[in-house]
């Protein structure tokens, strides 16, 4: 079943066409890298997708509904969460607090209920913490460990796994990730690789968009690969597939295939 589908999307930022006329699509279960030289407009079309600019023309569906035009908050809530290329943590808050904002948009208890109802609040912050403990549990048990720990005092690659657990907590249907992997060292990068894919085990029918410049990741955890150059999709297909293809090694690989 299609998951996410986009008709033709395009986004013009005064005359540049970052994104033009890009359809694409992702299934449940699957895990779709998005790869392409610098400038071309990979964080700009998941920027459409998760709602943070609204497409100038064209189309996005999620499970069937259209969601073309919504708020970030409201895309996050139908089921799109999202990390970011540069990293967006509260230095001087814990590993869980920074895991437990991810759940800010689906609190329920408003200002009154805290007045009047403390112990409704409660449970529903209780709630919460448990879900980032679970999520925090399967994705890392180490750094379930130092879930107390500020964010300031852990390694980068786990500041890199908080900002995936916090897109996880809300129980994503589709989890977009802009280069996990920037900044770790190639062993890291296969650590985190590995984390990724139990994502998919423990998540019935996530799928996955991930931005990577490095072919061996892309190799190791994709099944389909989308390139992008100036704004468009250039091509699609296997890792194999889009590798020999003449208009991919001209536009991106340069020559060096792997
Ligand atoms: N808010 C904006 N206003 C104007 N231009 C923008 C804006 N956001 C992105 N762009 C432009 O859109 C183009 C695509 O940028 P984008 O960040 O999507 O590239 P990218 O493929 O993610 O590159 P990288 O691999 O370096 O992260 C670039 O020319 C960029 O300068
Ligand atoms: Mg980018």
């Amino acid at each position: 079943m299609t998951t996410l589908d986009t008709r033709k999307v395009s986004i013009n930022f005064g005359g540049l066409w970052a994104v033009k006329d890009v359809d694409f699509s992702i299934n449940a279960r699957e895990i779709v890298g998005l790869i392409g030289p610098n400038g071309s407009g990979k964080t700009t079309f998941l920027n459409i997708i998760s709602g943070i600019y609204p497409a100038t023309n064209g189309t996005v569906t999620l499970q069937g509904e259209n969601i073309t035009g919504l708020r970030p908050f409201e895309i996050f809530k139908k089921g799109i969460a999202r990390t970011y290329q540069s990293s967006r943590l509260c230095w001087d808050l814990s590993v869980a607090d920074n895991v437990l904002m991810g759940l800010y948009t689906k609190q329920k208890a408003s200002f009154l209920d805290i007045l009047i109802h403390p112990q409704k609040t409660n449970n529903e912050i209780y709630e919460c913490l448990q879900e980032c403990m679970d999520v925090l549990s399967y994705f890392n048990p180490a750094l379930f460990n130092r879930r107390y720990d500020l964010a300031r005092d852990i390694p980068h690659i786990d500041r890199r796994r908080i900002e995936i657990s916090r897109a996880l907590v809300g129980r994503p249907t589709l989890l977009l990730l802009d280069e996990p992997t920037a900044g770790l060292n190639d062993e890291e990068t296969m650590r985190m690789m590995d984390d990724i894919h139990k994502i998919k085990e423990k998540i019935k029918d996530i799928c996955i968009i991930i931005i990577e410049h490095d072919m061996k990741v892309m190799e190791r955890v994709t099944e389909r690969i989308v390139v992008f150059n100036a704004g468009q999709k250039i091509a699609e297909g296997t890792y194999r597939e889009v590798i020999s293809d003449a208009n991919v090694v001209k536009a991106y690989l340069g020559g060096s295939t792997v």
